[in-house]
């Protein structure tokens, strides 16, 4: 049974406190739970998990009393055979393996696409593959990286690589692209930040340190992050990118400083705090680590975050305010405040919006900023709860038919013909633009078991299973509510595959959480409050 799951000791190593936590935050259990080492799902959270979420996780148990959902072992089936050997070796998977359409850039690994694929295999107990991917792509990272005459950043990660075989020769060899064969020419912000993330799960499930203690890893984190970190012309701690600059790679009006960015940059400083070694000159790059999350996780906080509260605050901005007394410090003209987000926030809830920039705030809403925000603790737990909240409240719009969508809402007619370029890729209810994304859930699965709140993650993951196999595991869906197979959606997409798994799995076994959740740093309250902030 090639495609099926292995039968494994699992064998995690979440933080004792953190399973707890979750346990009495959310999921009243009949029983107390008991020391992690010991805890399985199927028996401290049995009275929360629904019986088909509780039996039909990706690694088969022993006494089960409900058979898996079916949609697993093909499942299985799918994300094995996308997967790229290099000199035999396993090192990454394809992006999707539509046989019907041209694989343009497809048939590549996409750093950001294995996350899941990377995850899936951890939680079944082969981390094999996701240690050769770490290793090869930090091999890429040292090439000397040039578009035209110019040289990028030295610690560049790709967005993607592609091996080619040479059947005659028997040879293997790999090429990656940085952005110069990119739609747009930009280079990945996320990749880097997606590896360090990576690297910390992997440490974390496997619970070898040997890799991340590698000099040579040492470096490549260094290197990461040494580009975010210098000094410049900056006044914000938050990341100033290009469009398309992450998972929404076209022109998309997320230059400035989109939350995506800015939730991975964050929870990359994080991970990396916990695996950086504090030999040598590394204590002082720890404590540029410290300072720089401390600066960002207020800002993001303060400025990024809206609620009812808030956006009534800024409805009733005055404008031109000079000195440290300004209220409204990004000089934000309330009449740039979009119509929708009136009726579109619950007096219930909130979320982080999309971009805070000078005189601009972008309050769409994207769901992988606001998921990684929870999973890194970015958000407080109060934030979490409310981004919860939000996502109840307005289920239609952000959930839809099909999870979920990766933005909200679409920009139409002359906004859309200006922001992105006229893209046809791009039109409303599609692809970046308001489109749903089924790779989301595992992200929505994570973030909900963190606040606490599982049964969200249980509704959305129903919901999936009514259709994503039947309709050939496409990558994407269209339309207001997310009901149509996307208009150039690639089919059998390995990450809306591997999505699934992950979801399923950790909901079957929420110590899962452990490898790519975090808990909240209680020394990086923020030291100021909102009202002294905003109406000092
Ligand atoms: C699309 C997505 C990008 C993804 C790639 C491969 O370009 O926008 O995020 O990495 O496809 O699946």
């Amino acid at each position: 049974m090639e495609s099926r799951p292995r039968q494994i000791e699992t064998h995690h190593s979440l933080d004792e406190r953190s399973l707890n936590d979750i346990i009495s935050s959310g999921l009243s259990s009949p029983r107390p739970p008991r020391q992690l080492e010991t805890v399985k799902s199927s028996e401290c959270l049995e009275a929360l998990l629904s019986p088909s979420i509780r039996s039909s996780a990706g690694t088969p148990r022993e006494h089960h009393a409900f058979e898996p959902h079916p949609m697993i072992a093909d499942a299985w089936e799918a994300l094995r055979r996308s997967m790229v050997f290099f000199r035999s070796k396993p090192v990454g998977t394809i992006a999707a393996l539509d046989p019907t359409e041209d694989s343009l850039n497809y048939n590549q690994v996409f750093v950001r696409d294995f996350v899941p694929s990377a995850l899936a295999f951890l939680m079944n107990g082969e981390p094999e593959i996701v240690k050769n991917f770490l290793l090869k792509t930090l091999r890429l990272q040292s090439i000397e990286k040039r578009i035209d005459c110019f040289t990028l950043g030295e610690g560049v990660m790709p967005a993607s690589f592609k091996v080619l075989h040479d059947p005659v020769r028997k040879t293997d060899t790999m090429i990656a692209d940085f952005g110069e064969s990119a739609i747009g020419r930009v280079a990945p912000v996320d990749s880097g930040f997606w590896w360090i993330i990576l690297l910390r799960a992997y440490t974390k499930s496997t619970g070898d340190h040997t890799l991340a203690d590698m000099p040579d890893c040492q470096r490549g984190m260094r290197l990461i992050l040494t580009l975010c970190l210098a000094d410049g012309f900056d006044t914000f701690p938050t990341l100033l990118c290009a469009d398309g600059c992450c998972m929404v790679d076209r022109r998309m009006g997320i230059y400035g400083y989109p939350i995506e960015i800015q939730s991975l940059f964050f929870m990359a400083l994080r991970s990396a705090k916990s695996l950086i070694k504090a030999e040598g000159d590394g204590k002082e790059f720890l404590e540029r680590i410290d300072k720089r999350l401390h600066a960002l996780s207020f800002h993001i906080r303060e400025y990024f975050w809206l609620d009812h509260q808030q956006l009534n605050n800024i409805y009733r901005f005055k404008t031109e305010e000079y000195s440290h007394t300004a209220v409204n410090k990004f000089n934000v003209i309330p009449d740039s405040i979009p119509d929708w987000i009136f009726d579109f926030l619950p007096l219930k809830g909130g979320f982080f919006i999309g971009n805070v920039s000078p005189a601009r705030m972008d309050f769409r809403w994207f769901a992988i900023g606001n998921f990684m925000a929870i999973l890194s603790s970015l958000a407080t737990s109060e934030q979490a709860s409310a981004i919860m909240d939000l996502l109840e409240a307005r289920w239609t719009e952000l959930v839809g038919d099909m999870p979920l969508k990766v933005s909200y809402p679409a920009m139409e007619g002359h906004e859309w013909r200006i922001v992105t370029g006229c893209d046809p890729k791009n039109t409303r209810w599609s692809y970046h633009n308001a489109g749903s994304w089924p790779v989301i859930l595992w992200m929505l699965t994570a973030a909900c078991i963190k606040a606490g709140r599982p049964q969200i993650a249980r509704r959305a993951i129903e919901q999936v299973e009514t259709r994503l196999a039947k309709d050939g595991w496409p990558e994407y869906y269209d339309g207001k509510l997310g009901r149509y197979v996307g208009k150039q959606a690639r089919k059998f997409q390995t990450w809306s595959i591997a999505g699934y798994l992950v979801a399923k799995m950790m909901l079957e076994d929420p110590s899962h959480l452990g490898m790519i959740g975090l808990e909240e740093d209680k020394k990086m309250k923020p030291s100021l409050t909102r009202s002294a902030s905003w109406t000092a």
